[in-house]
């Protein structure tokens, strides 16, 4: 799987053409979304939509180069995804690449998406009526602003049903930065809270940037990994299942740093990068059936060659 992607024509034209999507990184002010205004929400969809779609495209892909898994989802027509705060969607347009390219067998998905800012949901709403494909997407755009347990609550008990795919990509930086859950690890909590949305052969998706928190000085790929490790170890009923390293690591593993690097180009810029850090996590008994053949010799993710943290952000 490679990790350089070319957005699609279709959603290019339609985002720089017919939106007026702007690309213009402003690394300072994407730090926080919910409260931005439709000028911001055209720049979010010019600059970080197409990282976003990449970074989905890419773990995914990888994910269905597991023979196991990849047999495991061909055999679904119809698949269930829930986005935690899902912004403009550009990871909901990877993740439907992807399965679409891979998965001959699907007829149609169905998404689940929620959002606190309004005008980030309309642009989903909007792009999710111009699929134009041989399957059938139907994409659901919520406005959810979450600052309470009872939001989060609410949010979980309006859905009825059980995912296939539950993510949330890019936006826990956020509640830290806000001191939304000040008390809690809000990558512990957001996987606790939505883990039981999964269906048995569902996996969680949380990823996030992998700079470091202006206010904590603690670099957010360490808050994840320590929140993920406390689950594991106290919750026996799931595991990690990507990437491999950690399956084999999360008992032990002391926290690391890590991070991955993706790149994407479009119309308005070529191989412009992103980087992140992520984990999935399934049912304890259906990851190790998917773990079935993946080699233990798994070189600790802290030690990917792109677990740098001074690697520059520019593009190659
Ligand atoms: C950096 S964006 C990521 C969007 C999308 N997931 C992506 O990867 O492109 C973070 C998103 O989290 C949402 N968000 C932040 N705090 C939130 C909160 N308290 N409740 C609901 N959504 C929130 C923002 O509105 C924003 O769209």
């Amino acid at each position: 799987m490679p990790n350089s992607v070319i957005l699609p024509q279709w959603l290019d034209d339609i985002i720089f053409n017919e939106y007026k999507a702007v690309y213009e990184p402003r690394p300072e002010d994407v730090m926080s979304n919910a409260d931005k205004d439709y000028d911001f929400a055209k720049l979010y969809l010019g600059t970080y939509f197409p990282r976003s779609y990449a970074e989905s495209y890419c773990i995914w892909g990888k994910l269905l180069e597991n023979k196991n898994y990849c047999k495991v989802m061909d055999e679904y027509s119809e698949l269930n995804i829930l986005d935690f705060c899902c912004g403009t969607g550009g990871e909901i347009f990877g993740v439907i690449s992807i399965l679409h390219e891979r998965l001959p067998n699907l007829r149609s998905i169905h998404i689940d998406a929620f959002d606190a800012n309004p005008d980030y949901i309309r642009f989903l709403f909007h792009l999710s009526e111009k699929f134009n494909d041989n399957i059938d997407i139907r994409i659901n755009p919520q406005c959810f602003y979450i600052e309470t347990e009872q939001n989060l609550q609410d949010l979980v008990n309006s859905t009825n049903t059980l995912y296939h795919i539950v993510m949330s990509c890019k936006a826990l930086n956020e509640f830290i930065q806000h001191d939304v859950f000040p008390n809690e690890n809000i990558y512990e909590k957001i996987a606790r809270t939505f883990l039981p949305c999964l269906d048995k052969k569902g996996l969680l998706l949380i990823s996030d940037l992998s700079h470091k928190d202006q206010k904590k000085g603690v670099f957010y790929p360490e808050i994840m990994n320590k929140g993920f490790n406390s689950l594991i170890r106290s919750d026996n009923s799931y595991r990690s299942l990507y990437p491999y390293p950690c399956f084999f690591h999360e008992h032990q593993c002391p926290g690391c740093y890590m991070q991955d690097i993706v790149y994407v180009s479009h119309s308005r810029r070529l191989k412009d990068i992103s980087k992140i850090v992520y984990r999935i996590i399934g049912k304890l008994d259906f990851v190790e059936k998917m773990m079935s053949g993946v080699s233990s010799q798994q070189l600790c993710r802290a030690n990917f060659s792109n677990a740098d943290k001074t690697i520059p952000y520019q593009s190659k």
